[in-house]
């Protein structure tokens, strides 16, 4: 950047027009309008003629992006909580600042988890299907029956932001009870959500009528519901997920939903994203829907402006408040 200049952004993706708008008043802005994917190749380019980017859970900021030849890049204001998508040594090695937008996806993501395990109970989706392939022949009483949400266990794998969010809607809403595994949140703090603690993930499988995921993607969390953890669900169980896909091992999923291990499942993310297990898309107790966890105009506009801030302050010279690396 030469003195006086604006810093020059890329966005991978398209945003939401008043979030460009907004970005293009501060910074030299790069657009993506045709919203085509980024290739590896036009990622490091983007590192080397831009002092930022903003990419999304589909870019992969690899060792090679942030540490291509002649870079330029200074910041990569990632657009999602998650960030997963970023390598952080790589970062670290090549002094790169990274920032997550936290906090205001909250509630359209606990929102989703809800709706999934509506769905899956319920068999909203098979209901649907049934309806719009004029198959639907009138009200029976044995018709596409499902299991009752309310009084029955929920078990929480990972109580922050989103989790707890999700534990306040079951619990208020639906008369749940919740329980959960995360040792480092304090219990008193887990209780105001309506949620007790359980002593082990185990424990929380063996408990729960619903489980809900909410870990982050780490080498630690990959394939933590396996075959060996899915068959410690009782029979009747529905697993959701809008965490990260590869949370599950999702073979494993194929089979346990199959042969009856688990009853049903609920799922927004994948593990080869956009790519989706061919035999998911066969079975009917499995709720599939497109990583929108977070899909509201207005929480897409805030991601956006939550990361244009953190922007604004790294280029002002001061602490970006979403920073991670
Ligand atoms: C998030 O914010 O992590 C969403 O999953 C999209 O990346």
């Amino acid at each position: 950047m030469t003195p006086g200049s604006r810093p020059r952004v890329v966005l991978t993706a398209k945003l939401p027009e008043a979030v460009e708008q907004h970005a293009a008043s501060l910074f030299d802005v790069v657009l993506n309008p045709t919203d085509t994917p980024f290739t590896a190749a036009q990622l490091i380019a983007s590192a080397q003629s831009a002092d930022a980017l903003v990419p999304t859970v589909t870019d992969k900021i690899t060792a090679d992006v942030l540490g291509a030849a002649g870079r330029r890049i200074r910041i990569v204001a990632n657009f999602g909580v998650g960030y997963n998508n970023i390598d952080l040594a790589a970062a670290r090695t090549n002094g790169v600042v990274i920032t997550n937008t936290p906090d205001v996806l909250t509630d359209e993501t606990a929102d989703t988890a809800i709706a999934l395990l509506l769905m899956a109970a319920r068999r909203l989706g098979e209901g649907e299907r049934l309806v719009r392939a004029g198959r639907w022949t009138g009200w029976r009483p044995t018709q596409l029956l499902g299991t009752k949400v309310t009084g029955k266990t929920l078990g929480i794998i990972g109580l922050g932001r989103i989790g707890r969010a999700v534990a306040k809607r079951a619990h208020d809403g639906f008369g749940m009870r919740v329980i959960y595994f995360d040792p480092p949140v304090p219990i008193g703090e887990a209780k105001a959500h309506g949620a007790e603690p359980c002593g082990s993930i185990e424990d929380v499988l063996r408990e729960s009528d619903f489980v809900s995921l909410h870990a982050p993607a780490t080498p630690e969390t990959r394939h933590l519901i396996n075959a060996r953890t899915l068959a410690l669900m009782p029979r009747h169980a529905i697993l959701i997920n809008t965490a990260r896909g590869d949370v599950i091992d999702e073979a494993a999923l194929v089979d346990a939903l199959r042969d009856g291990t688990i009853a049903g499942a609920g799922l927004d993310v994948y593990e080869r994203e956009p790519t989706v297990h061919l035999d998911l898309l066969t079975l009917e107790n499995v709720v599939l829907l497109p990583h929108l966890g977070s899909a509201s105009t207005e929480t897409r506009v805030a991601m956006g402006e939550r990361a244009i801030a953190n922007l604004e302050a790294f280029f002002a010279g001061t602490a970006p408040r979403d920073r991670v690396a």
